[in-house]
């Protein structure tokens, strides 16, 4: 099945490939000429996929899908939230986005450094919207740790692996138990049965 991940992001489309298997051939924006990044102007990670699906859908009439993933971390009250991608900056940078939530978590010493990612994914498949939704709990860590991965993965320890952060699992255990991986899975089960 042809399907196209409304995503510029490597990291994702790497590891959505991975989730989906072999069923699915999937195609980047980049591959129908589409390099031009859509504005996240939504208030709730569910509209910002809609925008993110509807703007690939709009220019290609073929079915598609977006995530959008905000962490939320308790402490702050759950930001960075629908925000995280431009937390620190208007830019998408990782770094600096790392820098700024270690630097506002040493502003709560003593308070529970709990924490989850959430994604939301929207599928437009012959032109009907359908939604799944994944999380992933953990904990954030004090400094950065490990190499793999993208984003908040070097200070994301998750429940499942106490002893590391995201960036030091490797591709296949961080897909079996992330967001995306379980938002991606619950949708390849949805078009395995009715597409
Ligand atoms: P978006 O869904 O691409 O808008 O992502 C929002 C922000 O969360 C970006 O800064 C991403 O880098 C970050 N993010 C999304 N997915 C992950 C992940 O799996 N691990 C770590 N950070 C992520």
């Amino acid at each position: 099945m042809k399907i196209i991940f409304a995503t510029g992001n490597k990291g994702k489309l790497r590891e959505a490939a991975e989730i989906l298997g072999d069923g699915f051939t999937l195609m980047s924006p980049a591959d129908m000429g589409i390099t031009e990044d859509v504005e996240e102007t939504g208030e709730t990670l569910i509209e910002n996929s809609v925008i993110k699906a509807d703007y690939i859908h709009a220019r290609t009439g073929l079915d598609c899908f977006a995530d959008d993933t905000g962490l939320e971390v308790d402490a702050l009250g759950g930001a960075p939230g629908v925000h995280s991608a431009r937390y620190a900056t208007e830019g998408h940078d990782f770094e600096a986005n790392i820098d700024k939530l270690l630097a506002e978590l040493e502003k709560h010493p003593g308070e529970p450094r709990t924490a989850r990612f959430r994604s939301v994914v929207t599928l437009i498949f012959k032109g009907e919207y359908h939604f799944f939704e994944g999380t992933l709990e953990g904990v954030i860590a004090m400094a950065r740790r490990g190499g793999n991965g993208f984003g908040y993965d070097p200070v994301f320890i998750p429940d499942e692996y106490p002893d590391n952060t995201v960036a030091e699992l490797d591709d296949e255990t961080k897909n079996s138990i992330s967001h995306r991986g379980k938002a991606l899975r619950a949708m390849a089960d949805w078009l395995r049965e009715y597409a």
